[in-house]
């Protein structure tokens, strides 16, 4: 949601004459946007920071913001830890960057981590008619009600809010006229999606993928990240009917023991997950599972731990997100007594070894079968394109002729250690 983020700002600052440079060597105006979800991520803010100190001595004109949740969590502090930062914006806020930059101008400094009754969104309409990569993100649902014990996402990004489908579906065509072909539906908690429905009443996530598959030039479908406990029928079965939406599905479970999810506050069981991964491969049987874990969270003992290697068995992962758990200020879990950092450790080399088996296998399972790939960019070497399976792997395709944004069949015909191989099928 940051890549989205980011791109929404550049454009909003675009009408402030502003453009992006690749660069910080060449910028008027720096805006570091940032991730709280974990300490380490939080942290970096203020090292990243301190790098750009030179530049600010070489050219007192430049600006440089904070933008995103470490920003809102921690706006003030920012402003009186470094005093190089001109600009803090959160989240909800970037649509008024341009008059906080003309604040900025004027000498003084800008904070603005309001979560406005206004639509940020709507403040964006003007941008520019760029052409895009042929991959893109939107945006369709932000923030969260379901208070994880862990997670500071409700607060840094607020109550779960869905837009309007007609805005969405505006959205989607704007891009597809710009050459996007595969559209990544983006939400903390995308399957609560209840917009409302162009005709009034309310979509579902389920019915906005359905009204997506009838917009011509956009191919391809996905959504990140849902909740087991919004895994509905209707978008369990659009996996098996509905022909854009990609064989993908990131599931997060945190962790398979009982015990944990409920102090995680999870509200689901290792069970009813495992029940939710059975109908969704009943409906699509070879979709490519992914996940997220948490390990070290407080009071799991080695068979808490054991009960979440064995639901990894069960599942089988193409593909996982693990962290040590971190302790995040304002969240309930962070008062409690914490593991220690050797054992927290220890738990996540064993996991992620795991689930390298797991990715690995999948991957490796591939290779003699017909993928079709988006393809993105040219490879690293010469005669390669580079692109996405429907299952999201990287495939690398010999073939250097093959246009940006094209969808090829390929056969696999390697299996490498984060990538496939392949050439053209027929
Ligand atoms: N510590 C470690 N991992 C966390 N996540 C969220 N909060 C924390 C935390 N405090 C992980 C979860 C979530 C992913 C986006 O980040 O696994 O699904
Ligand atoms: Fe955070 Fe996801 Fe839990 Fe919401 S559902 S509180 S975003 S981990």
């Amino acid at each position: 949601m940051n890549v989205y983020d980011s791109e929404r700002m550049i454009e909003a600052l675009g009408g402030a004459g502003y453009e992006e440079t690749s660069t910080p060597d060449d910028a008027d105006m720096i805006l570091l946007n940032t991730c709280h979800i974990r300490e380490k991520a939080a942290e970096k803010v203020y090292s990243e920071l301190g790098r750009f100190k030179h530049l600010k001595a070489q050219n007192p004109d430049l600006k440089i913001g904070v933008a995103g949740c470490v920003a809102q969590a921690e706006g003030q502090e920012i402003m009186r830890r470094q005093p190089l930062v001109d600009l803090v914006v959160g989240p909800q806020s970037y649509h008024r960057l341009p008059q906080m930059e003309a604040k900025t101008r004027d000498g003084q400094k800008a904070i603005d981590t309001d979560f406005p009754e206004e639509d940020k969104f709507d403040h964006l309409k003007d941008r520019p008619k760029a052409r895009r990569a042929p991959a893109a993100f939107l945006t369709v649902q932000e923030g969260c009600d379901k208070f994880c014990a862990f997670c500071v996402v409700p607060y840094t990004r607020g109550a779960e809010v869905s837009r309007p489908g007609d805005k969405i579906l505006t959205e989607a065509r704007d891009l597809v006229e710009r050459g996007v072909r595969e559209i990544t539906l983006l939400g903390q908690n995308v399957n609560a999606y209840h917009g409302v429905a162009p005709q009034g009443g309310e979509w579902s996530l389920s019915d906005l993928i359905w009204a997506l598959n009838d917009v011509d030039g956009l191919e391809r479908i996905r959504f990140t990240t849902s909740h087991p406990n919004d895994m509905t029928d209707d978008l369990i079965a659009a996996h098996g009917e509905c022909e854009k939406l990609m064989p993908y599905l990131h599931l997060p479970v945190q962790s398979g023991s009982d015990k944990i999810l409920k102090r995680m506050n999870r509200s689901h069981t290792a069970e009813s997950y495992l029940k939710v991964i059975e109908r969704i491969r009943a409906a699509r049987p070879d979709i490519l599972i992914s996940g997220d874990f948490i390990v070290g969270f407080p009071e799991e003992t080695d068979q808490d731990f054991e009960d979440t290697m064995e639901l990894i068995r069960q599942v089988n992962y193409g593909q996982a997100f693990s962290f040590k758990y971190s302790t995040r200020p304002g969240t309930p879990a962070a008062e409690r007594d914490q593991l220690p950092e050797d054992l927290k450790s220890e738990r996540l080399y064993r996991l992620q070894a795991l689930i390298a088996e797991q990715q690995q296998a999948i991957q490796d399972s591939m290779v003699g079968r017909d993928v079709s790939v988006l393809i993105e960019k040219a490879g690293r070497f010469e005669g390669q394109m580079v692109g996405k399976s429907e299952y999201l792997h990287a495939v690398h395709v010999l073939d250097q002729t093959i246009p940006v944004g094209e969808i090829v069949k390929v056969r696999i015909t390697e299996s490498n250690r984060n990538s496939l191989t392949g050439i053209l099928a027929n």
